[in-house]
């Protein structure tokens, strides 16, 4: 790969270890994929910050890459979801000896410049690309949406690459960086009107046939930012989807030429209601309703308030979101009918990264195809797929 005379200087440690580090993940990234050269960023989004998932090992690793203090992120970058929220985690029920390891893995973060918004929405908390922007974000459904929905350029990143390139400001340039890797390859017509858990549904199918490939949508209706989030999230989680593209909706569609693509797929009301019921794992009762995967936006908090308004939830509720939505759902009074109703919005982590299977729960219930792939496999618990209103149950 090319390196200019600043770039090799930095990978020769002129500008700090921290640098030197950073650049040679960055070099053996580039060399490993075939990257012509380094290209400048705008933003990034750096994931692996649970304590659950990088563990002490991870906690060394950052807390040894911060100490010489040579490097900060030069750019607009934000963090992924912790395991706790971090300042309610003791009423919530977290665990104190994770929440205090959880809070190191941000400080030391925080210590390398990347800002503690602790979301895996970060597009709706002031980390937005431009189109056509290159970026480095790691956390799968936000690769999905920055890719896809607003139209910046990322491969699905791995956090210490996210984080190196947030430090350099600079990513390889190969993949879904280059106009002739963002092409779809799989069309997908849809032949019934979706709503709700239906784009979770729909983009778990595609995920697990299209792999990392490119799908194309074509929708009978217009889906709306949030049910794109949700449809991106599942895509990566049953598959490695980092870009789809929905006809007369995504900005890139009309790079495609529809009519070679050779490989097309029928989807009907009967493969979306099949694939509902099968992301159920039981029949149980749901002790923990959590929602916001991704994290929510505004507006579907908003929802829940007014499906719960008056209320009172029988099983818990948690709603996961950043702590800046949250302090517009508190200003909305979106917080107090949620809490009056017995539910709670947690901020920070989520259902799958935070350590639920340690806090007595057991079924958790969810709107979102990704959790309901992910919280078997990583917190061994049964999970319900439905629509909010019928997760929900009242006294
Ligand atoms: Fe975000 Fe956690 Fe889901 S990180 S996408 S809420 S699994």
């Amino acid at each position: 790969m090319f390196l200019t005379k600043k770039e090799q200087e930095m990978c020769d440690g002129e500008y700090g270890e921290t640098i030197r580090k950073s650049m040679d993940i960055l070099v053996a990234l580039g060399d490993i994929y075939g990257a012509s050269k380094l290209v400048d960023i705008t933003s990034a989004q750096v994931s692996g910050v649970s304590y659950k998932t990088i563990g002490e090992a991870g906690l060394e690793y950052l807390q040894d890459l911060a100490k010489d203090g040579s490097g900060k992120a030069t750019i607009n970058a934000s963090l992924n979801p912790p395991g706790t929220d971090l300042d309610n985690w003791k009423e919530l029920g977290f665990p104190e000896y994770f929440a205090v390891k959880q809070n190191e893995i941000v400080d030391a973060y925080a210590d390398l410049g990347i800002a503690k918004t602790c979301t895996c929405t970060p597009y709706l908390v002031g980390n937005v690309p431009r189109f056509r922007d290159h970026v480095s974000w790691s956390e799968s459904s936000a690769v999905a949406y920055v890719n896809s929905v607003i139209g910046a350029r990322t491969n699905r990143e791995g956090g210490p690459a996210a984080l190196a390139a947030a430090i350099v400001g600079k990513t390889p340039l190969y993949g879904f960086h280059l106009d002739e890797n963002r092409k779809a390859n799989l069309v997908v017509n849809v032949s019934t009107e979706l709503k709700g858990a239906d784009y979770g549904a729909l983009g778990y199918i595609i995920g697990k046939v299209v792999g990392g490939g490119v799908p194309y949508f074509k929708l009978e209706n217009t889906p709306n930012n949030n049910n794109l989030k949700t449809l991106g999230a599942a895509l990566a989680s049953s598959g490695s989807v980092a870009l789809y593209h929905v006809e007369d909706v995504t900005p890139e569609f009309g790079t495609n030429n529809v009519e070679e693509i050779e490989d097309i797929m029928f989807i009907t009301d009967k493969e979306i209601a099949e694939t509902r019921q099968n992301l159920t794992t039981t029949d149980k009762e749901i002790d923990l309703v959590c929602l916001g995967c991704p994290h929510a936006s505004l507006e579907e908090i908003k929802e829940v308030a007014q499906v719960v308004q008056g209320k009172t939830i029988k099983n818990k509720l948690w709603i996961c979101t950043s702590v800046s939505v949250k302090a517009t759902a508190d200003r909305m009074g979106y917080t107090q009918i949620i809490e009056a109703a017995g539910g709670n919005i947690v901020c920070d982590t989520c259902m799958v990264v935070a350590p639920i299977e340690e806090m007595g729960f057991e079924v958790i219930g969810v709107n979102s195809a990704k959790a309901a792939n992910y919280v078997p496999s990583m917190c061994g618990l049964d999970v319900v797929y439905d629509d909010v209103e019928n997760l929900i149950h009242f006294e």
